[in-house]
């Protein structure tokens, strides 16, 4: 199997990265060794080799979901959804949903919308449904809610005891109110550990559960995330050999030049979510004590007809992260047409693969003669091996670049303030002082 691979040639000078060389060793020894802050929280670090034993377990209970659902809602928010649906998304035909295959995963607990709940409930209505709820804390308003509605239609459409056999819980071993609901209800669960936080949590059942329902190879993946975590975290590698400490010193080199905004950039809409699953990954662990690089992403050539002057022209403050995938899946030819009356004759017997990648090397070369400096990852193929690297490249990289940047990189102090004014709003026991406060506060206005 191909590795994936990190360039950094259309951003930087090899000696600009090399004087890096120390300063990255440092963290990720500190990270390595576990003497950084948020020591705590290094379980991920272990999880591709750490997991095998309850891979069997896993995949069990996906077979059992997938042979009696034609629906499974995976009921979750952050960390408890985008490393699953960033996968999913990346390795599932683009049209499964239209191709009337089962189970299709679909996704609640990630938003409050009522729309949204009320359209879920209406299409569930008429399907053999399933549920997985993975929260950590077992506490987050989102999840519970969506889940007291699900719980709730499952049981009346389909009986209790089906009900039970249809619904796991993921979660803490002891604390929470998830954990005593799936205890009083006897519903299968799995651990979600106390030392992995939500957004490195993809490698553990909170991802490969709903990954293995959706029919994919979890052992493909973790072989994939053990072989890059392996080789990024190990002394043995050299510093011109480790993706993740050379992505960790050019962006921070980057970032030191007033390069503010990292745009991750993909050129395959099923990469999506990968993106929204590296902004949290990246943006919850860098973004403190008013530091941090912003990650933000597009989604090209798509978002070339809407974001591209922006980023051709506008403000200099961005670097640019752009994952290629060498070689697509399949294969589709352009025809040639005897009128030529749309003028593509041009492009006639190429592959559309290879307009994709002239659009993006012309991109590349225009934005960084623009100002914009590229990095490059090489994704060999939209598969679990590589997508199993990725993760664990990005992974790593994180840490080591949160500790370049001088943060805990895994804590998220920030994410409590807009739960503490919802619960006062929403008058919730125990916040009446807030509720005073911000009632005050509202009518002062
Ligand atoms: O990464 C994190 O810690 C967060 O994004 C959490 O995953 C998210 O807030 C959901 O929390 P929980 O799993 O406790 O419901």
């Amino acid at each position: 199997m191909k590795d994936i691979r990190f360039t950094y040639s259309y951003a930087l000078e090899s000696s600009t990265l090399e004087s890096y060389k120390t300063e990255t060793q440092s963290a990720l020894r500190t990270l390595v060794k576990g003497t950084g802050a948020g020591n705590d929280f290094l379980g991920w670090l272990g999880l591709p080799m750490d997991i095998r034993k309850q891979v069997a377990a896993i995949r069990d209970c996906a077979d059992r979901l997938r042979a009696q659902c034609e629906v499974i809602v995976c009921v979750g928010i952050g960390g408890s959804y985008l490393g699953a649906k960033a996968v999913i998304d990346a390795l599932q035909p683009a049209f499964a949903w239209l191709e009337g295959r089962k189970p299709q995963i679909v996704y609640a607990g990630n938003n409050i919308s009522e729309d949204y709940l009320y359209e879920l409930q209406n299409l569930l209505r008429k399907k053999q449904f399933g549920i997985i709820c993975i929260s950590k804390s077992g506490t987050t308003t989102e999840p519970a809610l969506a889940f007291r509605l699900l719980k709730m239609q499952l049981e009346e459409q389909a009986g209790k005891a089906t009900a039970k056999e249809r619904i796991v819980c993921i979660t803490d071993a002891k604390k929470g109110a998830l954990r005593t609901l799936a205890t009083q209800e006897g519903y299968d669960t799995f651990v979600i550990e106390d030392n992995i936080g939500g957004r490195f949590s993809v490698l553990s059942p909170v991802g490969l559960l709903p990954i293995a329902c959706a029919g994919l190879n979890i052992n493909a993946l973790l072989d994939g995330a053990e072989r890059m975590m392996n080789c990024c975290t190990s002394s043995e590698t050299d510093f011109e050999d480790n993706p993740a400490l050379l992505y960790a010193a050019a962006r921070n080199h980057l970032y030191r030049q007033g390069k503010k905004i990292e745009l991750l950039v993909n050129y395959h809409p099923k990469l999506h979510f990968v993106s929204e699953w590296w902004k949290q990954l990246y943006g919850e662990s860098e973004g403190k004590e008013h530091k941090g690089i912003f990650p933000a992403s597009v989604d090209f050539t798509t978002d070339l007809h809407s974001m591209g002057q922006y980023v051709q022209d506008g403000e200099r403050h961005l670097f640019e992260t752009v994952i290629s995938v060498q070689e697509p899946n399949e294969k589709v030819v352009v025809p040639s047409d005897k009128d030529n009356l749309d003028g593509l004759n041009f492009l006639a017997g190429k592959r559309v693969d290879e307009v994709n990648k002239m659009a993006e090397l012309g991109t590349r070369l225009a934005h960084t003669d623009g100002g914009v400096p590229n990095l490059l990852i090489e994704l060999p193929a939209l598969n679990e091996y590589s997508i199993g690297e990725l993760i664990a490249f990005f992974e790593v990289g994180c840490g080591v670049s949160g500790y370049m940047l001088g943060v805990n990189p895994f804590n998220q102090p920030g994410v409590e303030a807009y739960k503490k004014n919802m619960f006062a709003l929403l008058h919730k026991p125990g916040y009446e002082e807030a509720t005073a406060a911000i009632e005050a506060r509202i009518n002062n206005k």
